[in-house]
């Protein structure tokens, strides 16, 4: 099924002429530099530090020098078709102490990347938030501390006024589902920290913080092209007991629709018991501070779960059946290769009337790449897009209003707590020489977009 697949052709006039195309990174992933022109710690710094975090014990410290490099790689991204490229926004080169003093030398630095591409002719799509919080902000309890609502408007504010008159597509913040879950409740991502007492406070402020930002946003550019993207997953049951059933209920609650619809207007899925406690963090008027009406959502799909229902499991009574166990095709991640999942999470977010546009903001895959001479032949993941792509075009001619689609990634970069284990680019990255090879699913994405 997947080769026949990938046998069709694909042509980019079948997604009309306003269908976005791109490609995705974050700052920490790809920029280096930790430390350069001001630039003050983030909890990703001190996360890396510490014994036993990160696969390898890998550091972000060089990643792919896109600090240094940026200029070769948006050449890149122009010489592969690409019009869209997104990047994010470090805080910490902003204010290095998360508020404060603000860093010209930081600022200096995005106006440079952002004046690059536009000279280009690239697009340039900003993330504010993709993860890299200040260490300052988290010694002061980071995401748990309410009083991060004003750290990050005021850090919104500074974007806005900065970048505003030549940005025309931003996205407030990246995946709050991961970086609250793996960050605060599962303690694999930075801060590292654990438990339901840290997640939920966590939730609510990033939930005030998300809306705050965007209505700020919106007040100082009105006419911006304005989003904010989440991750999601498509949930099957393990079988048909009803218990599995409900299992995968909950599981969709958490992993799909926590973020999402309080920010659509329809509160938390409370019904979770997980998530119940959540109610305690609130203050008076937070339920009208909690929705946004944004231009777009930027959907990020990689995989399927299949979930199956769980006594042990405290809040949640449910665990996600791995895909090492399912006999299925994974990617490096360990994630099963399922095309259909990005179709019916575009069938799902469409089935809201809130939502008035997707965009894909994310999906790709990473394999294991193998250098040969000055090429990388990758057809694992020039199918992986193919297909992928398909599904979107599926969902597209029924109706669904998706108007963009962005590769992750454009290099291959600093995965979090996965090091530089992971390979996601269209372009392969020596890490010891910094040298570039367009691999050729690369190649494939440039013949599609040419
Ligand atoms: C997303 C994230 C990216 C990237 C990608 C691949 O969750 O936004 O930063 O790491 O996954 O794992």
């Amino acid at each position: 099924m997947a080769s026949e697949q990938a046998g069709q052709e694909l042509d980019k006039k079948l997604f009309g002429n306003d269908f976005a195309w791109g490609v995705s990174t974050a700052a920490l992933q790809i920029e280096g530099s930790c430390g350069a022109d001001g630039k003050g710690t983030s909890i990703w710094d001190t996360f890396t530090s510490k014994k036993g975090k990160i696969l390898n014990g890998d550091k972000p410290t060089t990643a792919c020098d896109f600090y240094n490099n940026y200029r070769e790689d948006i050449d890149l991204v122009k010489k592969l078709n690409i019009p869209n490229f997104r990047f994010s926004i470090a805080w910490p080169r902003i204010l290095p102490k998360g508020e404060g003093e603000v860093n010209q030398a930081g600022i200096d630095h995005y106006n440079k990347v952002i004046d690059y591409c536009i000279s280009q002719g690239v697009e340039p799509w900003l993330t504010i938030y993709h993860w890299d919080l200040p260490q300052a902000l988290e010694d002061k309890g980071g995401w748990t501390n309410r009083d991060i609502i004003g750290w990050f408007t005021n850090y919104v504010q500074i974007c806005a006024d900065a970048f505003g008159d030549r940005v025309k597509n931003w996205m407030v913040m990246n995946e709050p589902a991961v970086f609250t879950g793996a960050g605060y409740f599962l303690g694999i991502h930075a801060p590292g920290r654990m438990g339901l007492r840290n997640f939920l406070p966590a939730v609510h402020h990033v939930v005030l913080s998300l809306v705050a930002g965007a209505k700020l946003m919106r007040k100082t550019l009105p006419d911006v092209h304005l989003g904010t993207t989440f991750s999601c997953s498509h949930i099957e049951p393990y079988s048909d007991r009803p218990k599995d059933i409900a299992a995968a209920k909950r599981a969709d609650a958490l992993i799909n629709r926590l973020f999402l619809e309080p920010i659509l207007g329809l509160g938390y899925p409370i019904e979770v018991a997980a998530i119940k406690g959540i109610q305690k963090y609130f203050k008076p008027g937070d339920e009208d501070n909690m929705r946004f009406d944004f231009d777009f959502i930027g959907l990020q799909n990689y995989t399927r779960e299949i979930v199956k229902y769980s006594f042990f499991t405290p809040y949640i009574g449910a665990i996600l059946v791995k895909a090492e166990k399912r006999d299925v095709e994974l990617t490096d991640m360990k994630w099963e290769v399922h095309p259909p999942a990005i179709y019916h999470m575009l069938k799902k977010y469409d089935s809201y009337p809130q939502i008035k546009k997707i965009i894909v903001t994310e999906n790709g895959a990473a394999f294991p790449d193998v250098v040969t001479g000055d090429t990388v032949d990758d057809p694992k993941r020039v199918t992986y897009l193919q297909n992928h792509i398909q599904q979107v075009l599926k969902a597209k001619q029924e109706g669904c209003k998706v108007f963009g689609y962005f590769v992750w990634t454009l290099t291959d970069n600093f995965e979090w707590a996965e090091g530089y284990h992971p390979r996601f680019g269209l372009i392969h990255v020596d890490f010891d020489t910094q040298k570039r090879i367009v691999k050729a699913s690369g190649q494939w994405y440039a013949n599609l977009l040419g």
